[in-house]
């Protein structure tokens, strides 16, 4: 396992990562399996994220990975009911939001997505920390200092190891979207409060850019999935089965 694996775990989880990781549980000791990695795939409303999550499990599978696809909120059965409760309520106080979220988050790492990394598994999770912080933190009234804070706490430090956010203009993804029909609480916002979450998401890729890969998502669904591709050959992480 490369350095650049354990960027995303903290300063003191990596110093001690030759020992068994109390502090997030991973399998850090020697002789024990490789964790798997995880990737989190970020954007607005209708920029691809589904699309893309289909290819890169294709790309997965193709190298005979195991992986596990899942999302937020919604990836476990407290996490259905948050979501329901999140998207199509009534009006919801921005506190109680970003708890909720922050809530779901938690019991969604705990559950499935740390279990599954320790068993070697690759996790893609549809939606991550970079959602709560764009959408709480940018487009409502948190400051995303807060947000992220929250967020940390609730996975107990577990970053993604890469994060693919697909940036479209917000016109591209409100016309995706429209082609479907039916919006839910969020996706109901104006459009002002989608530029601000885009941008949110644009500037979290710049504070940590070898934990992302940005493609723009207004390429067709071949050219984004084989640039996403390209860079997770390009880390070497998948060279044979964990
Ligand atoms: N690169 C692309 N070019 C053109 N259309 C695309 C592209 N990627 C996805 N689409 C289409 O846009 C629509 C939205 O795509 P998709 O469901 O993958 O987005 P999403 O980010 O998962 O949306 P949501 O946020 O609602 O889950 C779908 O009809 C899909 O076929
Ligand atoms: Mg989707």
């Amino acid at each position: 396992m490369s350095e650049s694996r354990w960027s995303h775990v903290d300063a003191a989880a990596a110093a001690v990562r030759s020992e068994p990781d109390e502090s997030t549980g991973l399998a850090a000791a020697r002789g024990r399996p490789a964790r798997g990695v995880l990737i989190a795939v970020e954007g607005g409303d209708g920029a691809g994220k589904s699309t893309q999550i289909a290819r890169l499990t294709r790309w997965l599978d193709s190298r005979g990975r195991s992986c596990v696809v899942t999302r937020e909120p919604g990836g476990t059965e407290l996490g259905r009911a948050v979501r329901d409760l999140l998207l199509h309520g009534a009006c919801v106080s921005p506190r109680a939001e970003a708890l909720l979220f922050a809530a779901d988050r938690a019991h969604h790492v705990e559950t499935v997505i740390r279990p599954a990394l320790e068993a070697g598994q690759d996790v893609i999770t549809d939606r991550f920390m970079d959602s709560s912080i764009a959408y709480q933190g940018a487009g409502r009234e948190l400051s995303a200092d807060e947000v992220r804070e929250l967020s940390m706490w609730a996975t107990a430090g577990l970053l993604p190891d890469l994060t693919v956010l697909l940036d479209v203009p917000v016109q591209v993804g409100a016309a995706r979207r429209s082609r479907r029909g039916g919006a839910d609480r969020m996706e109901s916002e104006v459009a002002e409060f989608h530029e601000r979450v885009r941008t949110r998401f644009v500037e979290l890729s710049r504070s940590a850019p070898e934990r992302y890969l940005v493609v723009d998502g207004a390429l067709s669904a071949d050219s984004i999935g084989e640039i996403v591709a390209a860079r997770l050959e390009s880390t070497g992480w998948f060279e044979g089965t964990p």
